[in-house]
């Protein structure tokens, strides 16, 4: 019989607030433990003093770093298999190369096979949650799905809904949108650990009529997240104005069919307008920083200082396949290097914070994912802050905890992943 009480031992980190207001947020312990009954942690502190369950199984990680799984707070897995896809811009990538790989979605064996690999790769990275666009197919949503249950994963999508500028194969209405997705949210929404997103890809590819139907359901269903895409490319953002002539602005494409509200997750939203900034801000929606992303295809620097500053929620995330890398590791380091170009270095803690907690945060599970704290469900990866020579060598000049995570931010990969947990069970050690 498996324990149901393990103890783990090693360095831990964990966040008593937000290290962008606050320096002192981030816990560090050199020799620290978490303590884990049932999936959930129930304490966490200084190994020598911390309280242990009779016949508690434990794991000893010696210097190895304990922290929260990651949480990718915008992705998409169809995009799996087409990752690194050379040479566009968005609106050629996704006519080019998106569409024609998200069409195969609708054979529900292709769409397993993929949520599965999906799956295999996000955990090898040490991603525990995943917020994934699906397709225009509801098979894409029961598949991914299906696999995140099978694995005990807390794991959120939507079927992602298009009524014009897509190929005839990748069309719904805004009728079979509202039927569809209201559908799968019954079937999905809160079982296990499971959340159904609403989700209109981008007002380019929706008409009004199904923005609007959308709004509706969400109206209907407020405790559910609402994502989409905004303002990622200025090419996008002049098509937008085209085809919305009587819009403010992109913001109120959402804002005027129901579409704007503290449940919102808006991805990249690299070129907000001061209203856009204000109104966000105002109903405290959620943006999601893509940094692997905007760079690869080209579409701008995301202010992450001057937002997280300006008391904007932030969460970070791949944006698989437009993100050039599943791993959360890398996404942070390119978040530092696009900071860079704005003129901050983000602080290691602040890098690990956005994505753990901040991601956590946009999605509203606070209280149940993204720290090391008693209640949280126990998703939990173990880094080697030693994966490899180049990282090594650095790390063993570290005069600090966080010049000893640093190099493992900026150069680290699944190598560095040495062990995942998932709701209270190791899934790769
Ligand atoms: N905008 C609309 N759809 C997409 C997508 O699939 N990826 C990215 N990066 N941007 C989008
Ligand atoms: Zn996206």
């Amino acid at each position: 019989m498996t324990a149901k009480s393990h103890i783990l031992l090693g360095q831990t980190l964990s966040f008593d607030g937000d290290p962008f207001n606050d320096p002192g947020a981030p816990r560090h312990e050199t020799r620290g433990a978490v303590v884990v009954e049932d999936g959930v942690i129930t304490s966490t502190g200084p190994a020598d003093t911390i309280q242990r369950p009779a016949g508690a199984q434990v794991h000893d990680y010696g210097e190895k770093l304990i922290t929260a799984g990651f949480i990718d707070a915008h992705m998409h897995y169809p995009q799996t298999a087409m990752i690194a896809s050379w040479g566009k811009r968005l609106i050629d990538w996704l006519n080019d190369y998106t569409f024609p790989e998200e069409a195969r979605f609708g054979d529900r064996a292709y769409a397993q096979e993929i949520a599965a690999r999906y799956f295999d790769l996000a955990l090898a990275h040490g991603t525990t949650t995943s917020v994934s666009y699906a397709t225009i197919h509801p098979e894409s949503v029961d598949a991914y799905f299906t696999e995140a249950q099978r694995r005990g994963l807390r794991a959120l999508t939507g079927k992602t809904c298009m009524d014009r500028n897509a190929p005839d194969d990748l069309r719904d209405t805004a009728q079979s949108a509202y039927d569809d997705s209201k559908a799968l949210l019954e079937t999905w929404h809160g079982r296990d650990r499971l959340g159904y997103v609403i989700t209109p890809r981008f007002s380019p590819t929706s008409t009004p009529e199904q923005l609007e139907a959308l709004g509706a359901l969400w109206a209907e269903h407020t405790d559910c997240l609402m994502q989409t895409h905004i303002s990622e490319q200025v090419e996008e953002i002049a098509w937008v104005h085209d085809l919305f002539p009587t819009a403010r602005d992109y913001l109120d494409t959402y804002e005027a069919h129901g579409l704007l509200g503290t449940r919102a997750l808006y991805g990249h939203a690299i070129h907000l307008t001061e209203r856009e900034e204000a109104r966000i801000k105002e109903v405290g929606a959620g943006l999601v920083h893509c940094p692997t992303s905007n760079t690869f295809i080209g579409s701008g620097l995301f202010e992450t200082a001057r937002l997280k500053s300006a008391g904007h929620r932030v969460g970070l995330a791949t944006d698989t396949g437009g993100g050039s890398s599943f791993s959360m590791l890398r996404t942070m380091a390119a978040a530092y290097e696009l900071s860079q170009l704005r003129g901050t270095a983000l602080h290691p803690s602040q890098l690990m914070w956005l994505a753990t907690c901040g991601s956590a945060d946009v999605l509203h599970l606070r209280d149940k994912i993204g720290n090391l704290a008693p209640g949280m469900e126990a998703d939990l990866v173990v880094l080697d802050l030693h994966s490899t020579a180049a990282i090594a060598q650095r790390a063993a000049r570290a005069n600090d905890i966080w010049e000893a995570v640093f190099p493992t931010i900026m150069m680290g990969d699944d190598r560095a992943i040495s062990a995942v947990w998932v709701g209270g069970r190791p899934c790769l050690d």
